[in-house]
């Protein structure tokens, strides 16, 4: 019977009693002599590797030859204490057998350490480094956490469309989906192209946000979340901006704008707290390397209360700060990332949920104040990120959601279907988007988004 393979997080667990085992992996390093070899062997399951021990009068030469970084090996063998430093386990190989090899002259990834930039020009292979191989463990843990977390409190997980005719966001900043020939496209009388003869009959494109579809959704099952992603065309080159992310939308009948808050702060805190405890060696290898305030700052979102301010009361505070920012800032701007770090990181020290913004700066579906000027948006913002989550109370009532829609020219035919939740049996509701690179950055303390995803769409960059 052949040995069933065991994982390294797991292997690294047992208690050495010279029992057999087989692991398979990638060879990280190799070092040694003409007597003895050691091999630090990686599977992906964990930042640690094991360490294997080769006898070397016990393998033909060629075939240890053939034993370098990167190459990938099938070893059974004893699980013993380990003799050396670093490691509680080892393995004393009995046999090997070398997958494939990795020609040092070519393979990438040799021992010394790459930049981040680097790295971004071989995203194919960068997954097989410490660094992503945390990063991307961290990823999956947050989005596991996310499952959970609406899991337990009762919300169903809704999937939206991805290609549709209707600008959420009202930004214009889509890409197009047709599959009309460019080069030679129909035209009707007027000149203008003739969408009806494209796929869908009109014209479509990738979906900036689910939320209207989750609107639809939320007021039959009460409360669900989106988790998908999401596309943006906007020319943003920026640390913080992504062409293609995936985003968490959550959307809730019968919550009101202060209900949003307190959902919003709470599913932050739980992600967070998920990672800092099913993550714990991967954010310390990223602490150690990268940013070594990161747990502490991770902890110190847990123990705060966000702070709940309007958009009125922060552009005072920042108007009265003093302080020169790059972009000036006065009643009616859209707040820059720069304001809201100051709000965040100097002014109060902790996270602050920003609310009621000017109605022109904000999408066309927001509830309108009393004041006739603001909306009920919030904005959550974060150290270092700046917003991570945007949301807001619906306007719920037919006829202002609809002064709204003609106002901005927005095309009914577009519209129908989303108006009907406020003509039939309309409730008060709200919802928010979580960026999820943006929680995978904050809680990874990488510094640049493209480095959160695996393979990141920015503009002029679509390898891999
Ligand atoms: O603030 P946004 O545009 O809000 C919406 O799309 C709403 N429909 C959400 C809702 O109420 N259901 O985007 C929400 C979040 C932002 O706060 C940010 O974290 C992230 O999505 N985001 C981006 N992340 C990466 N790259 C981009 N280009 C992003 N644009 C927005
Ligand atoms: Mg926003």
């Amino acid at each position: 019977m052949t040995l069933r393979r065991t994982i390294i997080s797991e292997l690294l667990t047992l208690a050495p009693q010279g029992q057999e085992v087989s692991v398979k992996g990638w060879v990280r390093t190799r070092r040694g002599n003409k007597h003895v070899q050691f091999v630090a062997l990686n599977d992906g399951s964990t930042i640690n590797n094991i360490q294997i021990v080769f006898d070397a009068a016990l393998f033909p030469d060629d075939t240890l030859k053939a034993v370098t970084t990167g190459s990938s090996l099938h070893v059974t063998g004893t699980l013993v204490e380990s003799q050396g430093k670093g490691q509680s386990v080892e393995i004393q190989a009995k046999t090997l057998e070398v997958y494939g090899t990795a020609d040092p002259e070519k393979y990438p990834l040799q021992k010394k350490g790459h930049t981040l930039e680097f790295l971004r020009e071989i995203a194919h292979l960068r997954p097989r480094t410490n660094t992503f191989g945390a990063v991307l463990r961290v990823r999956s843990a947050l989005a596991q956490a996310i499952h959970r977390f609406f899991g337990e409190r009762g919300f169903y997980y809704l999937n939206t469309p991805l290609i549709t005719a209707s600008d959420c966001e009202g930004a214009g900043a889509m890409f197009q989906v047709t599959t009309l020939d460019l080069n030679n496209l129909p035209k009707d009388e007027e000149g203008r192209v003739d969408y009806a003869q494209d796929f869908f009959g009109k014209p479509t494109a990738l979906t900036v946000s689910g939320q209207l579809e989750g609107e639809l959704g939320a007021t039959a099952l009460g409360q669900i979340y989106t988790f998908g992603p999401t596309f943006r065309a906007e020319n943003s080159n920026t640390p913080r901006h992504l062409s293609e992310f995936w985003m968490i939308e959550p959307e809730m009948a019968f919550y009101d704008i202060s209900d949003n808050m307190d959902l919003a702060e709470d599913f932050i805190k739980y992600c967070i707290r998920y990672a800092i405890e099913n993550c714990r060696d991967d954010i310390e290898f990223l602490a150690k390397m990268y940013d070594n305030d990161l747990i502490e700052r991770l902890e110190g979102i847990l123990n705060n209360d966000f702070v709940r301010l309007t958009y009125t009361e922060g552009i005072k505070i920042l108007e009265e700060s003093g302080k020169k920012f790059e972009f000036p800032v006065h009643w009616g701007t859209d707040l820059q990332s720069e304001h809201e770090r100051y709000l965040v990181e100097e002014h109060f020290g902790k996270p602050v949920i920003l609310t009621d913004y000017p109605a022109e700066i904000k999408a066309f579906y927001m509830k309108q104040n009393d004041d006739g000027k603001t909306v009920r948006a919030m904005d959550v913002l974060f150290p270092k990120i700046g917003e991570i989550i945007g949301g807001s109370e619906r306007e719920e009532n037919y006829d202002k959601l609809l002064a709204r829609i003609e106002a901005l020219d927005i095309p009914m035919k577009d519209m129908w279907w989303y108006l009907d939740t406020r003509r039939f049996g309309t409730v008060p509701h709200s919802g928010f988007g979580l960026g999820f690179e943006r929680l995978v950055l904050f809680v990874t303390g990488m510094t640049n988004i493209r480095d959160v995803i695996p393979f990141p769409r920015t503009p002029k960059n679509a390898e891999f």
